[in-house]
């Protein structure tokens, strides 16, 4: 059985979470593969709003087990937070899982993040102020803390000769905690953490062998890649889809289908480029109509239109099978509709790598608006003919099918293609 990917295809917030509760009651287990709780999964089922953090979306449906892959870095009174509005709504949270090869998200993360973007100054990247970073900078230098770690009781001399180097080095961030606190913490955490830590490695591939179905859930967008995104205005892990090998474990192989799920239109929070931009009026109603203000920190997002150049790109680097088009009755009542079709750098033209450069123009296309309500439409041919024809358009930018499209925030407002 292959495993099937689920990727956000912009600056993130572009609705995995509806998509993969769509999705999940098909499969056995959905893991998260990268991020934090930097992430923030909404998911609308009849009057209830969820908004998930690190528990993979597929937690309201009741078949598959929600497994939180090596490649993440997790806050423990996240965690637990979070485990307890689950069990608090009826939900059974012993299907929740985490690698014990995933990392831990201490307060000393939190205060280094906060420190390092005051730090930027005008330069600041706009994180989440979640610790993330941080969390990953620990990681890849090799003083991070483990799940494994909690369990084998090694943590505390960890954190005592992590907090130590940092001391010596950052004098500002650490004066912040203090390191037997953050131990006594911890240690009141364990009982409430260490039921649900697994060897990730053999859990996920004893459950592949055993002929499970695997739906990975991507978190972020593809534009906040550590790599392949605008960087440096971009998340510390890998959001594309090669990132679910790394951060679960698994060959590239074991892939199925990838889809890639992106806004009818596009938002950014945190600062870094964003050609699509609209500083105006209509870039106000999409705000407002879209309520597009961050899950996790509430603040405004940067709205624009589509833009088919970086969605383009995205399809290339995560190698799309099919894509998912979400807010579409959103764009309802505007009397045109903007998509970006190219970018230009002097005149000439420019490809998606050109995006930081301040000269960078770019092309856009105009679409017929549309005014009817859109919410009541659950198959292609339903749709207004101008709405048909944007979807379309979308279609032939992404150079891959699409397989469905939202037009509300309930979880059967889906047109399906
Ligand atoms: P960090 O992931 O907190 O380090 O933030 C780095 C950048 O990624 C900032 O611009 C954040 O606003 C952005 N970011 C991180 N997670 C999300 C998300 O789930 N949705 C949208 N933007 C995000």
């Amino acid at each position: 059985m292959k495993a099937d990917v689920v990727v956000g295809i912009q600056w993130g917030d572009e609705g995995k979470g509806r998509v993969v509760d769509a999705l999940a009651g098909r499969y056995d287990i959905v893991a998260r593969f990268g991020g934090g709780d930097n992430a923030g999964h909404t998911i609308v089922v009849r009057e209830r709003k969820l908004a998930l953090r690190i528990v993979p979306s597929g937690v309201l449906q009741e078949r598959p087990e929600l497994f939180i892959g090596g490649g993440t870095v997790v806050s423990l009174e996240g965690f637990i937070k979070e485990i307890e509005m689950l069990a608090g709504i009826g939900v059974d949270v012993r299907r929740i899982k985490v690698s014990d090869r995933a990392h831990i998200v201490f307060p000393y993360h939190v205060a280094d993040d906060i420190v390092g973007e005051g730090l930027r100054g005008a330069a600041a990247l706009g994180t989440t102020g979640r610790g993330i970073g941080p969390a990953y900078i620990d990681k890849t230098a090799r003083s991070g803390i483990t799940f494994a770690d909690l369990r084998d009781g090694t943590f505390a001399d960890r954190v005592r000769a992590n907090l130590a180097a940092h001391r010596a080095r950052f004098a500002a961030t650490v004066s912040a905690v203090d390191t037997e606190t953050t131990i006594a913490d911890t240690t009141a955490l364990l009982p409430r953490v260490l039921p649900h830590v697994v060897d990730g490695v053999e859990y996920l591939h004893g459950a592949l062998e055993s002929g499970k179905r695997l739906l990975i859930e991507g978190a972020q967008g593809s534009l906040l890649d550590v790599g392949y995104g605008t960087y440096p205005y971009v998340t510390s892990s890998h959001t594309i889809a090669g990132g679910a090998c790394i951060g679960l474990g698994i060959g590239p192989t074991e892939i199925g289908t990838v889809a890639g799920v992106a806004k009818a239109y596009c938002t950014r929070v945190g600062g870094g480029p964003f050609p699509s931009e609209l500083h105006d009026d209509v870039g106000n109603r999409l705000r407002e109509r879209g309520a597009e203000f961050g899950t996790v920190t509430g603040r405004p997002r940067r709205c624009g239109w589509f833009d088919a150049v970086a969605a383009r790109y995205a399809a290339r680097i995560n190698g799309l099978t099919s894509a998912v088009i979400t807010k579409l009755d959103i764009l309802s009542g505007f009397e045109r509709i903007g998509v970006v079709t190219g970018y230009r750098v002097d005149g000439a033209p420019a490809t998606f790598g050109a995006i930081g450069d301040a000269r960078l123009e770019v092309e856009v296309r105009w679409f017929e608006g549309w005014d009817a309500d859109l919410s009541g439409c659950r198959k292609m041919a339903q749709l207004p003919r101008t709405a048909a024809a944007y979807v379309a358009y979308l279609e032939e930018a992404l150079g891959v099918p699409i397989d469905a499209v939202s037009v509300g925030p309930e979880r059967e407002a889906l047109v399906v293609a």
